[in-house]
């Protein structure tokens, strides 16, 4: 990991020297952030990295820290770490990988910083508190010059971040293999959903994004973090979506199952797992990722036809916009130390935006892609009941089976999805490579 990391740090200096240079600055400095409290209470909710504070020091916990960089000398790291009976305190991690890459200076004081911070007239800075920020004196508050840099740099990771997001598979899929047992076992979605954590050695603070353990009818509902605590009277399909971090690098894996494994649902699931490693499979250099997104389309509405959900052809299925209702999310996002990575939408360095087309407006990303772009490929197939109502009384309503919809909605949907990285040759499945070496 470390001449991995020597080789991040060496192009992370160059993106800083370049933003420093676009915005006529003379340095940065990145605060990490402080935890949020609760309105008129004196707990907070977890902590969350600045994202830009991670990018430089892989060290997800280190609130309150601060960076500095100017891009020449070797990142300045002020480390803070508070004697504090109350709380556990990070200890620095100076003896780490990545330590002898930075200047250290410790601080048992968050307030310490205001004695190094010198002048800041020529610097930027990057964080969320913008008050705190001003109050400090500065004046180039998080400038869009310097984010455009760094965001776009972002988007294309170092062979360090690659392996943080490989190695972020591994507990994520142990977590995953858990689950599944526990939902063949019969179990409710707030015990797989323990099971899901304790085979991933992680607490639901620390997941990167909340859990989505879905039994039945709930796997329709995209985002759907309930966890029920009963056991259903009757079980047909689990969809779950989790992940794991690593150094702050997140994985981002969701696999649906049919408790039948001889039924047309677990076909669905079979060849919608097909249609996401051939996806994988053609991914190109230079391809725009919305040709992936209008392909699955493509597939998904041929898929609906084939299985007689709606008695049209694929190809009218597709130009009707029907698909959208069954599968209305986009095909994936960039995947990074954000789970829904930055610059999707950014075309280059100046920050030009290209937003989604009318007709998809939930796709994260309009890039073209190129080599170490990381992002999902995350196909999905549901039975919602919002969107399916809109037919009801369209001129088409009568080439639904509605008979046959109404009967798959019990178990919910769909979704199956892997994380990838864009490579010259071929895409690598991430995913895919560590469930090949968990067995
Ligand atoms: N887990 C959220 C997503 O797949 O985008
Ligand atoms: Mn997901
Ligand atoms: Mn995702």
């Amino acid at each position: 990991m470390k001449q991995l990391f020597e080789q991040h740090i060496t192009q992370l200096q160059s993106v800083v020297r370049s933003a420093l240079e676009q915005a006529q600055l003379a340095g940065l400095w990145i605060h990490a952030g402080t935890a949020h409290s609760h309105f008129l209470d004196d707990q907070s909710a977890p902590f969350r990295i600045n994202p830009h504070f991670n990018y430089v020091f892989p060290d997800p916990l280190a609130e309150n820290s601060w960076l500095f960089l100017d891009g020449v000398n070797p990142p300045k790291v002020y480390f803070y770490a508070p004697q504090d009976y109350w709380h556990c305190t990070p200890s620095p991690p100076t003896d780490a990988f990545f330590g002898e890459f930075f200047q250290w200076q410790i601080m048992t004081q968050a307030n310490e910083i205001t004695a190094f911070l010198g002048n800041v007239q020529h610097c930027a800075f990057i964080g969320e508190n913008v008050v705190f920020a001003e109050n400090l004196g500065f004046s180039h508050i998080n400038p869009k010059k310097v984010l455009n840099v760094l965001h776009f740099a972002r988007s294309i990771k170092s062979e360090f971040e690659i392996a943080c997001l490989y190695q972020a598979q591994f507990n994520a899929l142990k977590g995953h293999q858990a689950a599944k047992q526990a939902f063949f076992a019969g179990e409710s979605e707030f015990e797989i959903n323990l099971a899901y954590l304790r085979a991933s050695e992680q607490s639901d603070s620390r997941v990167p994004y909340g859990n989505i353990v879905a039994l039945n009818q709930h796997g329709a509902i995209l985002h759907y973090t309930h966890l029920d605590l009963a056991r259903p009277a009757e079980r047909h399909s689990l969809l779950i979506d989790a992940g794991a971090s690593y150094l702050g690098y997140a994985s981002d894996i969701t696999r649906s199952y049919a408790l039948d494994s001889k039924s047309e649902f677990a076909e669905l699931i079979a060849k919608m797992d097909q249609l996401k490693l051939n996806v994988v499979d053609s991914l190109a250099v230079g391809v725009n990722y919305l040709a992936y997104h209008t392909q699955m389309h493509q597939w998904i509405a041929d898929l609906l036809a084939e299985h007689q959900f709606i008695k049209l052809s694929g190809e009218q299925i597709f130009e009707e916009g029907i698909s959208r209702t069954f599968f209305p999310h986009g095909l994936g996002h960039q995947l990074g130390l954000q789970v829904h990575d930055v610059a999707g939408f950014q075309q280059n360095v100046r920050g030009t935006h290209k937003a989604p087309p009318e007709a998809y407006p939930s796709l994260r990303c309009t890039r073209d892609l190129a080599p170490n772009m990381v992002l999902t490929i995350e196909p999905g197939f549901y039975f919602i009941e919002m969107l399916l109502t809109q037919w009801l009384s369209h001129p088409l309503s009568s080439y639904f089976n509605w008979d046959k919809i109404r009967q798959f909605q019990r178990f919910g949907g769909i979704r199956t999805e892997d994380n990838v990285v864009i490579r010259l040759e071929k895409a690598e499945n991430l995913t895919a490579k560590a469930e090949q070496n968990l067995k």
